[in-house]
C-alpha cells in the first residue's frame, strides 16, 4: 500500500483524525498537574453518596465519544429551540451530570480555562472504573470541547435491539473493531437497565416465541415479573449484572448462561469470533481488563471539539 492510500484508509477508519498523536497523558503536567486528584475526588465524593454514579459516568463517556467524538457534546444543555443530545431518545439512564460540573468548578478555581470538559469526562469515566474495583490506566488528554449538541444525533448510538451486523457496523464507523465491541460491551458489568431496554426479549419476541428462547428461562421469568407487558412503574428494571457495582468479568459469565439483558449483548454470541472473545473474557478477568483498557483508550481518542468550555453545560 502506498502512502497516499494508507493515509486515506486511515482517514476513512478514523472519522475524527485530529486524534492522531494529539492526545497525551502528560498534557496537563505544566498547566494543571493537580487535575487528576481534583476529578478523582469529585467522583469519589459523589459515589459515596450515590452508588449509581460510576455506571452513569461510564455510559455518559460512551455516548459522548460516539457522537461527534469525545467532545463533551453530551454535557451541553438544551438551549432555546436546539434540543441537545442529553434530551434525545436513549437518554433514559443518563444522569450524574452534576459530578462533571463539580469537577469543572474546582478545576476552574485552580487552573482557569485549562482543562476541557471532554477530558474531565474521560478521566471521570476511568475513575469510575477504578472506584468500582477495575483497572487503572493513564488517560491521554488534550481533547477540545465541541459547540454542537443535537438530540437527533443520538440515532447514531447502537440500539439494545441491534444484531451483530448492526453492532459491528456501528463500531466500525468509529474505527472500532469486533474485539473492541466485545471488550467495551463489558461496560455492562456496571449499572442498571429499565424495562423498555429489554422489553423486546421478554414479551412478543417474535411470532413463534413470546420470550427470547436464548434467554435462561428462570432469568427471563424473573425479568417478566419485574417488567409485565404493560409496565406502569416508571423506574422499573433490573441490574445489568449480578455484581453491578463491581467492575469484574461476571457480565461475560452470565452472557454464556443466557443471562444478559439486551439483544445486543446476546448478539455477541452470534459469530464464532465474538463468541470466542466472550469465552476468553469469561475465563480471565485479567484478559478482559487488558482488552477493556485498550479499547477504552481507542474509543476515548475519538476527538472532535474546538474550545475549552468555561461551563460544561454551555458553549463559550
Ligand atoms: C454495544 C452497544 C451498546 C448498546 C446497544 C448499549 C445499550 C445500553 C442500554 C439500552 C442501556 C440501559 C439504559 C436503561 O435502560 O437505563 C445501557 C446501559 C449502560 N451501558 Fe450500554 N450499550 C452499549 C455499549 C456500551 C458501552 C461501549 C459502554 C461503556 C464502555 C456501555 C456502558 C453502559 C453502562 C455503564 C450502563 C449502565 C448505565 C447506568 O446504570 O446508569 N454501554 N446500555
Ligand atoms: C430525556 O429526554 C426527554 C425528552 O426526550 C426529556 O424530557 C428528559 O428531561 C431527558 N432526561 C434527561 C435525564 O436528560
Ligand atoms: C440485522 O438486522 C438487519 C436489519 O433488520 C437485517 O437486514 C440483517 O439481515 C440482520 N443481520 C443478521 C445477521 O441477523
Ligand atoms: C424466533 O426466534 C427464534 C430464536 O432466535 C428463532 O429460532 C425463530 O426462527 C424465530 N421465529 C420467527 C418466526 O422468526
Amino acid at each position: 500500500m502506498d502512502v497516499v492510500v494508507a493515509l486515506s484508509v486511515a482517514f476513512l477508519v478514523f472519522p475524527f483524525p485530529s486524534a492522531a498523536g494529539a492526545l497525551s497523558p502528560s498534557y496537563y503536567d505544566d498547566n494543571c498537574p493537580q487535575h487528576k486528584s481534583i476529578v478523582r475526588s469529585a467522583v469519589e465524593k459523589a459515589t459515596s453518596n450515590d452508588k449509581t454514579v460510576p455506571s452513569a459516568l461510564l455510559r455518559m463517556h460512551f455516548h459522548d465519544c460516539f457522537i461527534r467524538g469525545c467532545d463533551g457534546s453530551v454535557l451541553l444543555d438544551t438551549k432555546g429551540k436546539n434540543r441537545a443530545e442529553k434530551d434525545g431518545p436513549p437518554n433514559i439512564s443518563l444522569h450524574a451530570f452534576y459530578v462533571i460540573d463539580n469537577a469543572k468548578k474546582a478545576l476552574e478555581a485552580e487552573c482557569p480555562g485549562v482543562v476541557s470538559c471532554a477530558d474531565i469526562l474521560a478521566i471521570a469515566a476511568r475513575d469510575a472504573i477504578v472506584v468500582s474495583g477495575g483497572p487503572y490506566w493513564e488517560v491521554p488528554n488534550g481533547r477540545k470541547d465541541g459547540r454542537v449538541s443535537l438530540a437527533s444525533d443520538t440515532r447514531q448510538l447502537p440500539a439494545p435491539v441491534s444484531n451483530i451486523s448492526q453492532l459491528k457496523q456501528s463500531f466500525g464507523q468509529k474505527g472500532l473493531s469486533a474485539k473492541d465491541l466485545v471488550a467495551l460491551s463489558g461496560g455492562h458489568t456496571l449499572g442498571f437497565a429499565h424495562c423498555s431496554s429489554f422489553q423486546n426479549r421478554i414479551h412478543n419476541f417474535n411470532t413463534t416465541h413470546d420470550v427470547d428462547p436464548t434467554m435462561n428461562p428462570s432469568f427471563a421469568s424473573g425479568l417478566r415479573s419485574v417488567c409485565p407487558a404493560h409496565n406502569k412503574v416508571r423506574n422499573a428494571g433490573a441490574p445489568l449484572d449480578s455484581s453491578n457495582l463491581i467492575f469484574d468479568n461476571a457480565y461475560y459469565k452470565l452472557l454464556l448462561q443466557g443471562k444478559s439483558m439486551f439483544s445486543s449483548d446476546q448478539a455477541l454470541l452470534a459469530t464464532p469470533k465474538t463468541k470466542a472473545l466472550v469465552s476468553k473474557f469469561a475465563n480471565s478477568r485479567k484478559a478482559f481488563e487488558r482488552a477493556f483498557v485498550n479499547s477504552m483508550t481507542k474509543m476515548s481518542s475519538l476527538t472532535g471539539g474546538e474550545e475549552i468550555r468555561r461551563d460544561c453545560r454551555v458553549v463559550n
